[in-house]
């Protein structure tokens, strides 16, 4: 018998990089099953073996793969190995949901204006990886998070939406983070979804859907 032939429309395929417990990518899975989101999750790539969101992805049925640095011998080389190991699977758009790796010129020339993040505050405020530690320090009333393109700089490309999550005097790290990241899976699957199916404009610093 003949394989099945892929009959996800080349507009739709989404690959999800992933570093940890991949929240947001359950989230992404969870609505792909619908045709009508318009995006379908065709392959998840990480860069630690370890990663819980490789354990979501496989229970979905979704390929994946592991790039991780230290079977690469430089940074360079890694890059590359990134950029192959997500080229297999012919994505429209990369989203990178908790990917805590910077990626380097070959990756973002291969998929340039394909690339969509998710950052745990209102940037460009507190970019970097601890969004959340930082804009709680600084004693901030309002944050929240973004969903942005990437650029080579970090959190620094156009934004695409924001949300705003209120600060509570007895926060933690812990505790405000898990209520920005309810409002980021939902935020994410709502622009990834009209991405795909409207796609998305970027004249200067301003970042369209349409
Ligand atoms: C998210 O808040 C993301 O913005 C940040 O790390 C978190 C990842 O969560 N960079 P998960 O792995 O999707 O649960």
């Amino acid at each position: 018998m003949r394989a099945t032939p892929d009959v996800v429309p080349p507009s739709a395929r989404l690959v999800v990089l992933v570093s940890g417990g991949g929240s947001n990518l359950a989230a992404l899975l969870a609505a792909h099953g619908n045709p009508a989101w318009g995006a379908r999750v065709v392959g998840v790539v990480s860069d630690r073996a370890g990663a819980g969101g490789l354990e979501i992805a496989r229970a979905a049925g979704v390929a994946t793969a592991v790039v991780a640095p230290a079977d690469f011998p430089d940074r360079e080389a890694w890059d590359r190995g990134m950029t192959q190991a997500v080229d297999v699977f012919d994505p429209a758009w990369v989203v990178t949901a908790g990917f805590m790796r910077i990626l380097g010129a070959p990756f973002l020339d291969r998929f340039a204006g394909r690339i969509i993040n998710t950052h745990p505050a209102l940037l460009p405020s507190f970019p970097g990886a601890h969004g959340v530690r930082d804009a709680l320090a600084y004693g901030v009333a309002v944050t929240g998070c973004t969903v942005h393109l990437v650029d080579a700089g970090v959190d620094t490309g156009p934004i695409v939406a924001q949300r705003a999550v209120d600060v509570r005097p007895d926060d933690d790290e812990a505790s405000l983070h898990e209520r920005i990241k309810t409002v980021e899976r939902e935020l994410l699957v709502d622009v990834v979804g009209r991405v795909a199916r409207e796609g998305l404009t970027v004249i200067g610093r301003r970042a369209r859907l349409g």
